[in-house]
């Protein structure tokens, strides 16, 4: 199919199911190639089924996988565009004194050292290739607008904010673009009521947003798409929000 990603093969992280979905669905209806990464073996299996497309079974806090990854795209198809992180974890809402260690240590071996080796591996993988390439960090309103009680997700995904907007500058002489994408709060993904700690708190949340509602897959799946397309090509080191205006 042609469509503004032909040619072109992404590696989707987290694309098994929630946003992720959204991102591969969108990424083949414009062309592109895919490659779901992501540790839920049976679900990956469904949504590569379903959507066409490759699935490697990977744990994004691991090198081992994300080099296997590399490998993989390489053998398969002989090149990587894009790599869209998206796997993304949190602790339920609660006070900050009662986060443990093992939440602490979750969030950010998932949400930013994931970041770190999808760079550490693939960035010179793209350097060596010369074509250049576009990576996109799913982030979060949470880390440019920090609310209570998330203390330690809202600081991992500024962190990577922080890490793309760096990327972006030191990789622009390779081509290569980093973009950050900042959902608000989804509406039925999977993370979405650990951050809404009670669901009776979703009516009251959404009445925040301006435009009266959270983020779909298609929205971020859409986002995506335009920021790793030569249409693009002049962006790189933006954090979108993608929230309906509640950051405003
Ligand atoms: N849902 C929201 O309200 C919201 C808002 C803003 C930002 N985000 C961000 O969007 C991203 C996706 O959120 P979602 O709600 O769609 O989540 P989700 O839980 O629905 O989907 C996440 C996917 O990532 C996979 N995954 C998790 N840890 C992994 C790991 N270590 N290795 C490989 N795969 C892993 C899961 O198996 C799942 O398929 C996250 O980065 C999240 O922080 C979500």
């Amino acid at each position: 199919m042609s469509g503004k990603l032909s040619g072109k093969v992404a590696v989707v992280t987290g694309g098994a199911g929630g946003f992720g979905k959204g991102i591969v669905q969108k990424f083949k209806q414009e062309g592109a190639e895919v490659i779901i990464a992501d540790f839920e073996e049976e679900a990956g299996q469904k949504t590569a089924g379903e959507l066409k497309c490759e699935f490697q079974k990977c744990n994004v806090t691991s090198r081992q996988d994300w080099e296997a990854l590399v490998k993989f795209a390489d053998e398969k198809f002989g090149r990587l565009d894009y790599v869209v992180n998206n796997a993304g974890t949190t602790y339920r809402n609660k006070p900050t004194n009662e986060v443990t260690d093992e939440d602490f240590d979750k969030v950010f071996a998932v949400n930013v050292k994931a970041i770190y080796y999808s760079a550490n591996v693939i960035v010179p993988y793209m350097q060596k290739k010369g074509t250049g390439g576009s990576f996109v960090t799913i982030a979060s309103t949470a880390g440019i607008r920090p609310r209570p009680g998330l203390t330690w997700y809202n600081s991992s995904k500024a962190a990577v904010i922080n890490a793309t907007k760096t990327m972006a500058v030191e990789f622009a002489k390779d081509k290569i673009r980093f973009n950050s994408v900042c959902p608000v709060v989804g509406m039925g993904t999977g993370l979405s009521d650990l951050f809404l700690g009670k669901p009776e708190n979703e009516k009251a949340f959404m009445a925040t947003v301006p435009l009266g509602r959270g983020s779909t897959p298609k929205d971020i799946g859409n986002v995506c798409a335009f920021l790793c397309s030569d249409e693009a090509e002049f962006l790189t080191g933006i954090d979108m929000p993608v929230d309906g205006g509640r950051c405003v």
